[in-house]
């Protein structure tokens, strides 16, 4: 027999002592795409997200990007309640103190008759501050504060995004939405294609041909996926009436994994889709994803017509994939053993052996003992 079993047990799906684990284990220490150097381009810009369990707000102070736990140091009124937006400044929007670029509540109103707070008692109570870095205009931020650098922990693909910024230009569609399916059920269907005749008959079968070959690197991934001679040549077509600069080097599909839930699909070197799988809990997690077009040309109506295009057909083929995604959680749920994955999923297996293997890593560096013993006997007999 050519297929293994799979490393993962149906309780990785489900149990929400194993997702804790998880988020404590994993996403603390993982650095996570948050957005483009673009959305936070002017003083005030801001986004918010939950990383590890973590309310975290990525703010633009005074051109300086910061990322803070979005909780005031007073009486832990969230910062900022909204997804992205632009403010004046960092104020908490209870009683009004107001934060530094550096975090430190210097604006307190009636500090001197009711709080008495000098400036190191202010700086005792500055926000909790996370790590952030940048490659080109990709934003990550990472929970704990000591860690490999980005550039490590995205190794060898930095230069690759650095290219992807170079040559794609702004969003212009970005999407944020929740699915019923363990985040790992989302990467999963993103690391094969074996699905694609099944599930996307019409929409992503039409643009790739079924060839398809797997380069490991580390935890990440790259597959190539041969794309089909119409959709290749719609793409020439459009890419000369649109003027867009194809990026070198990146012909028919390209699909980017970087660990642990970053995907990137690059189509004909004109267009990414950037794909976060955000777990938002057991069984559960919001994808967000933004399409780029490569750079050059104009705005006008024949663009836009192929932005919407573009639009519709992601729309398309991801709900497609959130349909299934949906379906492989609620058969979990009564599944008694691991997966079989066919040789066409090898790369569902590299993904189960980094995460079981920094699963175990971290517990047994922090002493802590395994949540669910007999999980994690079973993890260490399977790696
Ligand atoms: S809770 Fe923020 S100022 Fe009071
Ligand atoms: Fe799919």
């Amino acid at each position: 027999m050519i297929a293994k079993p799979a490393l993962l047990h149906p309780a990785d799906y489900l149990d929400p002592g194993l997702y804790a684990a998880e988020q404590a284990g994993i996403f603390t220490h993982q650095w996570q795409f948050v957005g483009f150097a673009e959305e936070l381009a002017e003083p005030g810009r801001f986004l918010t997200r939950q990383i590890a369990g973590e309310p975290v707000l990525v703010i633009n102070m005074d051109g300086d990007l910061r990322a803070f736990r979005n909780v005031c140091t007073h009486r832990f009124a969230r910062l900022k309640a909204a997804e992205a937006g632009q403010d004046s400044g960092l104020r908490c929007p209870y009683h009004g103190w107001a934060y530094d670029r550096e975090g430190v509540p210097l604006g307190i109103p009636g500090n001197a008759d009711c709080f008495g707070l000098d400036r190191a008692a202010k700086q005792g109570l500055a926000l909790k501050r996370f790590a952030l870095d940048r490659i080109g205009r990709f934003i990550f931020v990472r929970i704990a504060a000591e860690g490999p650098s980005l550039a490590d922990a995205m190794a060898p693909h930095g230069e690759l995004l650095q290219r992807l910024s170079d040559g794609f230009g702004p969003a212009f569609s970005q999407v944020a939405q929740p699915w019923a399916a363990d985040w790992k059920i989302g990467i999963e269907n993103v690391l094969e294609v074996y699905h694609v005749d099944a599930v996307h008959p019409e929409s992503f079968r039409s643009v790739v041909d079924g060839t398809w070959r797997v380069a490991y690197q580390g935890p990440h991934s790259i597959g190539h996926a041969g794309m089909r001679a119409e959709a290749l040549r719609w793409w020439e077509g459009v890419g000369k009436r649109l003027g867009l600069l194809a990026v070198p080097g990146l012909d028919h599909y390209v699909h980017l994994h970087l660990f642990p839930n970053l995907a990137i699909g690059i189509t004909a070197g004109r267009l990414i889709s950037v794909q976060t799988y955000e777990p938002t809990g057991p069984g559960r997690f919001t994808l967000r994803y933004r399409l780029c077009l490569a750079l050059g040309g104009k705005q006008g109506a024949a663009r836009a017509a192929v932005e919407s295009h573009l639009t519709a057909l992601n729309e398309t083929l991801l709900g497609e994939d959130r349909a299934i995604a949906a379906e492989v959680q609620i058969g979990t749920a009564s599944a008694d053993r691991p997966a079989l994955l066919g040789a066409n999923e090898d790369r569902l297996m590299q993904f189960h052996q980094t995460l079981l293997a920094l699963k175990n890593t971290h517990r047994l560096a922090s002493g802590t003992p395994p949540s669910h013993p007999a999980d994690e006997e079973r993890q260490e007999n399977r790696i």
